[in-house]
């Protein structure tokens, strides 16, 4: 194959690999931000060379060397802290090259996943378990990074955009869910307020009391950033933060069960299908659980409660997004135009007062 691709001839020559000749290099893969190639050798381990693209959500994407850097030194983190808990469930090689005009990185080659509708029931389980199981240790770390929040580069290292006392935090945190569950309450739209509201004051009366650890968080845990093979489940292009563990474990859960068959309409997530395999998804979360709270009554009890926050926080935000007066392209790429938006609203809104019933304790069992 003659690679016409300037960017990638241009990448390929700055990484002096040596005796690498384009027949080694094949495509793979892309998402919203990377073209993505394989570069094959016989000597070392097979490369990924991820070369950023110059437009995304259709938009061109204006240089901005600090969040290249905070992005791919974050990675670059993830990848450590997560080899050090479970071997080798991300690449155990990156690194970044980067100027105007071409941006890169170079990683290990994790091998090939299967597509979702190939995994049979039992095999979405167990990496559904291997995946909980590994986000119970990652969890349990603590960070190399200070602070909380979203991650930056203040120029010398990586740290946490909020440097507060945690339990302020918290506090502020859970404050935040009551007055997002109050503009709920107060709009017109219609729902089971006596029933959600009940729930939702007794979870957080409870949640107060019960301070969660600040973590290494991954925010992108779609099944395109997990290579979904059994014998070496991996988990690529992460989007860490510094945030609570148990909630993020709640967000696996929500995400898997709840938040990708339900964006599967809007155009960013259409060609997924996520709402055809709704069933995989749906057993790689029970998995997740098993591998999480093994067994623990109280925790699942909690990861739930932080199912229904979630579910609360993305009820809000569709109500929001639905008071504006027009949608920018990337909402329109991500979520769907108003339609859409409504009606995920009201899918979310039944969600809440499903879980908000007496036996929602029952939920993911049956
Ligand atoms: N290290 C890797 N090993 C194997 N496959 C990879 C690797 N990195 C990326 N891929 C493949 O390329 C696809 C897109 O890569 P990704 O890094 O997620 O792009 P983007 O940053 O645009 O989301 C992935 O879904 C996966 O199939
Ligand atoms: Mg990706």
């Amino acid at each position: 194959m003659v690679i016409k691709d300037n960017d990638l001839k241009n990448a390929v020559e700055k990484l002096k690999i040596e005796n690498i000749k384009m027949e080694h290099i094949s495509k793979i893969g892309e998402g919203s931000w990377h073209n993505v190639y394989r570069i094959e050798s016989n000597i070392e381990e097979d490369l990924v060379l991820r070369i950023r693209k110059k437009k995304a959500y259709g938009q061109l994407q204006a240089y901005k060397e600090i969040d290249l850097i905070t992005e791919y030194e974050s990675s670059k983190v993830y990848y450590n802290q997560a080899n050090q808990c479970s071997f080798p469930i991300c690449p155990s090689f990156f690194d970044y090259f980067q100027e105007e005009s071409l941006v890169f990185t170079v990683e290990s080659f994790m091998g090939k996943g299967k597509i979702l509708q190939y995994l049979s029931d039992s095999e979405a389980f167990k990496i559904g378990e291997v995946l909980g199981e590994f986000f119970k240790v990652m969890h349990r770390k603590d960070p190399e990074i200070q602070g909380f929040g979203n991650i930056i580069w203040n120029g010398k290292n990586l740290e946490g955009k909020k440097q507060q006392e945690v339990n302020y935090i918290w506090q502020n945190e859970n404050d935040f869910y009551l007055s997002i569950l109050n503009s709920l309450t107060t709009s017109d739209l219609t729902f089971n307020r006596e029933k959600v509201v009940n729930k939702l004051l007794n979870l957080i009366e409870n949640r107060r009391e019960n301070q969660q650890k600040i973590s290494l968080v991954n925010q992108d845990v779609t099944p395109e950033n997990i290579i979904l093979n059994l014998d070496n489940v991996s988990i690529i292009d992460p989007f860490p933060k510094l945030d609570f563990d148990l909630k993020y474990a709640g967000y696996f859960v929500f995400c898997y069960k709840f938040l990708l068959p339900a964006y599967s309409n809007a155009p960013r997530y259409r060609k997924h299908a996520y709402n055809k395999n709704s069933n995989i998804l749906s057993r790689i979360a029970d998995g997740f659980m098993k591998g999480y709270i093994s067994d623990n009554v109280n925790l699942y009890k909690c990861l739930l409660d932080e199912y229904i926050l979630w579910t609360l926080l993305e009820a809000h935000e569709h109500y929001e997004i639905l008071n504006e007066s027009e949608l920018n392209p990337k909402t329109l790429q991500q979520m769907g135009d108003k339609d859409m938006i409504m009606n995920r609203l009201t899918l979310c809104l039944n969600e809440l007062e499903n879980l908000s019933l007496d036996n929602s304790f029952t939920f993911f069992n049956n």
